[in-house]
């Protein structure tokens, strides 16, 4: 991933930072053949839904890019607001969901998001800040605008699938699958395996977004590999190629608060004090 080293070492440092994403910054429509491909047989939509059903609910999408998931969750939400840095796709997410009168899209960033607190039912992030160690203080701002039983629900690439996952480590070597999982696992969530299928209409838009993903040399040898898999020869470059990749899906319910015979303290007042630390969920 061409993106992700440079993203993940600015992002130790920690603070505010906003990552960088080239491949939707730079390459928005490549990006979107990719949105379109990914996860064809709707298995993370699936888990999600499993996690939390959020009709009739207030969701927050972090990093939403140019708005590509906010239509899905406006179908059933009550309302649902996006969340993303960067300018312009500021702009392209407002014009994607013009139509949608419950849906919002402010400019703000994980670590201080302009949102009150106690306002939303879920929180979703899809590949956006969510990376591991580092991303703290933006897991603070995500249990802050949460109301107590909400649900913080965060989907990135499985880092060990094959093969997307082992080219992502050849681009990655010093990432530490075991490391992240950890992290997550630390900071109170359950984890998920999630394994999905990418389909493209043909070889050429497949290899457009390989190339936006990887380094040129992984890039090359990825999309090989994906022709072989495909049976694609150069002469039969018109058909459809799909693209097994694995995703997680770590998801963490804020504790509505503690029921002790004869007293009853809310998620409010148990945040405040000593109670907080006998959720098993939280870090
Ligand atoms: C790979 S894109 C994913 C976009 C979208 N979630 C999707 O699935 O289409 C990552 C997004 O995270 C945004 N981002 C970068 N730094 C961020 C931060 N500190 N807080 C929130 N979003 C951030 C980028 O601008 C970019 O739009």
């Amino acid at each position: 991933m061409r993106w992700f080293p440079r993203a993940v070492s600015s992002f130790r440092r920690g603070g505010d930072e906003v990552l960088p994403s080239p491949n939707i910054w730079y390459y928005q429509k490549a990006y979107e053949v990719e949105n379109r491909a990914q996860d064809v047989d709707g298995e993370i939509w699936r888990v999600l839904a499993g996690c939390r059903d959020w009709s009739g609910e207030d969701v927050l999408d972090i990093g939403c890019g140019d708005g590509f998931h906010l239509p899905r969750f406006a179908a059933t939400a009550r309302s649902v607001v996006g969340i993303e840095p960067h300018e312009p796709l500021v702009r392209d997410a407002r014009n994607r969901v013009g139509e949608l009168s419950n849906v919002e899209v402010r400019q703000g960033r994980a670590q201080r998001l302009p949102l009150p607190d106690a306002v939303f039912d879920v929180v979703h992030a899809r590949t956006a800040y969510f990376f591991g160690p580092g991303c703290e203080p933006g897991l603070r701002e995500a249990e802050r605008v949460l109301r107590p039983g909400g649900t913080l629900m965060i989907v990135d690439l499985d880092v060990t699938s094959e093969p997307y996952g082992r080219w992502m480590r050849l681009d990655l070597p010093r990432y530490d699958p075991p490391g992240v999982e950890k992290f997550f696992a630390r900071q109170g969530f359950d984890c998920r395996k999630v394994p999905t299928r990418w389909l493209f209409e043909d070889a050429a838009a497949m290899e457009a977004v390989l190339k936006i993903e990887f380094s040129a040399p992984v890039a090359a040898k990825a999309v090989a590999e994906v022709r072989r898999l495909n049976k694609v020869s150069s002469a039969a470059g018109e058909k459809r190629v799909t693209l097994p990749v694995g995703y997680r899906v770590h998801t963490r319910t804020k504790p509505t608060g503690l029921v002790v015979p004869g007293h009853s303290v809310s998620s409010a007042d148990a945040s405040a004090g000593a109670a907080s630390s006998a959720s098993p969920r939280m870090p």
